[in-house]
């Protein structure tokens, strides 16, 4: 998901290039207000903790309805942060999907504790409630692992099962942490990421719907006992005068420059977020004829970070349209438990919804600066490369 030169994938056609990820059209709209809030950095000088980092916090927990939210180094540093938080470690189970990005997986292992990959729901791709469940049962029949969290993803921007969720979590005494790094905006019912679970990581890496230009991240909370300690181990584990170690931390927080560039962007993120629903719904209506786009649950509205679409002559498709001038990506040919760095942790029979998945999907250009004629010359491409 990582791959800043997908963000460069453009290709000419009869209706001008077609980026997968078009940052420049965007830059264009906002460029002057962008240079102003670089320029009032530059002259205060507080690159680290300036007052854009305060506003940006008051402006994301007031767009998400989170009671806080802190602004963090990157979606990474916001995984990690919570985790640390609840003490999760060695001995410690936490469930995630293996259909995800690597982000997900390591922050778990980098607090000691071991990741236990569930399957997905084959029509969302988000983590299938009724196998965290049976993964549950295993675990603690093994009785060699604590289950101490579940960390579902929004794959795309589609909002996971967080009803269910929810049910599971308080059940089994589990710690429900989001990994809402590409779901910013994506809303369930009538409440917003960031205020679906008790804990959401997001990411504004650049080629995200809301991203900065550099790395950048967040984390939302419910509870303002938890932002005072998220944010002390953000600054070092600090105490409120960021003097005394107060308990472990790390450097996690992000710049003041980030945060100039989000606000601007966030100004404009609710047109490009409607934009981005309208070409979904072009997509949706005749790309499902001819293949299986990501259905999202009851209530839930994605953010449409990605475009997915599975087709089961994914490759011949993938080249075919690639040929006509359409840009894709695949996230992710290879799940999880079949990295190297992850192996060791593959449940045995593998994750059958995840690998049929792997194989079959890809993603195809989603961004708000697609000219109307481009979002049909793009369903034409893949119907003809279909059929
Ligand atoms: C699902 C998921 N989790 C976590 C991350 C990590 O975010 P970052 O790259 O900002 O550290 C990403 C980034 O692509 C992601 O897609």
């Amino acid at each position: 998901m990582n791959s800043v030169a997908n963000l460069a994938l453009a290709a000419e056609t009869q209706f001008g290039n077609i980026a997968f990820i078009d940052l420049q059209a965007q830059q264009r709209r906002i460029r002057p207000a962008v240079e102003r809030r670089l320029q009032a950095v530059l002259d205060h000088g507080r690159y680290i903790a300036g007052p854009e980092i305060t506003e940006l916090e008051e402006k994301l927990a007031e767009r998400t309805g989170a009671k806080a939210a802190i602004a963090c180094a990157s979606g990474t540093a916001a995984l990690i942060i919570p985790l640390l938080a609840q003490g999760v470690g060695a001995g410690d189970a936490v469930f995630v999907p293996a259909f995800t990005y690597n982000a997900t997986a390591n922050a778990v292992l980098l607090t000691g504790a071991t990741p236990v990959f569930v399957d997905i729901d084959p029509a969302t791709f988000n983590m299938d409630p009724e196998h965290l469940e049976r993964c549950l049962a295993d675990v603690r029949s093994a009785g060699k692992l604590n289950p101490r969290a579940v960390i579902p993803v929004d794959l795309f921007g589609s909002p996971a099962d967080y009803r269910a969720f929810t049910k599971i979590a308080s059940q089994e005494n589990l710690f429900l942490f989001s990994d809402g790094a590409q779901s910013f905006g994506g809303q369930l019912g009538n409440r917003w990421v960031g205020d679906l679970a008790p804990a959401t990581a997001t990411s504004f890496f650049p080629g995200k719907a809301l991203g900065a230009y550099g790395d950048a991240g967040a984390i939302f909370t419910r509870d303002a006992a938890d932002a005072e300690q998220w944010a002390s181990i953000r600054w070092h584990g600090t105490d409120a005068q960021r003097k005394d170690s107060v308990r472990v931390g790390f450097n996690g927080r992000m710049d003041s420059f980030q945060a100039a560039v989000l606000l601007e962007k966030m100004a404009i993120f609710d047109d490009e977020l409607e934009t981005r629903h309208n070409i979904a719904a072009i997509y949706n209506e005749r790309l499902g004829r001819v293949g299986r786009p990501q259905k999202h649950l009851n209530g839930a509205s994605s953010s449409y970070g990605y475009y997915a679409l599975c087709v089961e002559n994914r490759d011949e498709v993938v080249a075919a349209v690639n040929s006509m001038g359409v840009p894709t990506a695949i996230y992710y040919t290879t799940p999880l438990h079949k990295m190297p760095a992850f192996s060791d942790f593959a449940p045995d029979g593998g994750l059958q919804q995840t690998e049929r998945a792997a194989s079959e999907i890809f993603s195809l250009p989603m961004h708000p600066y697609l000219t109307p004629k481009q979002v049909d010359f793009i369903c034409d491409a893949v119907e003809s490369a279909v059929s």
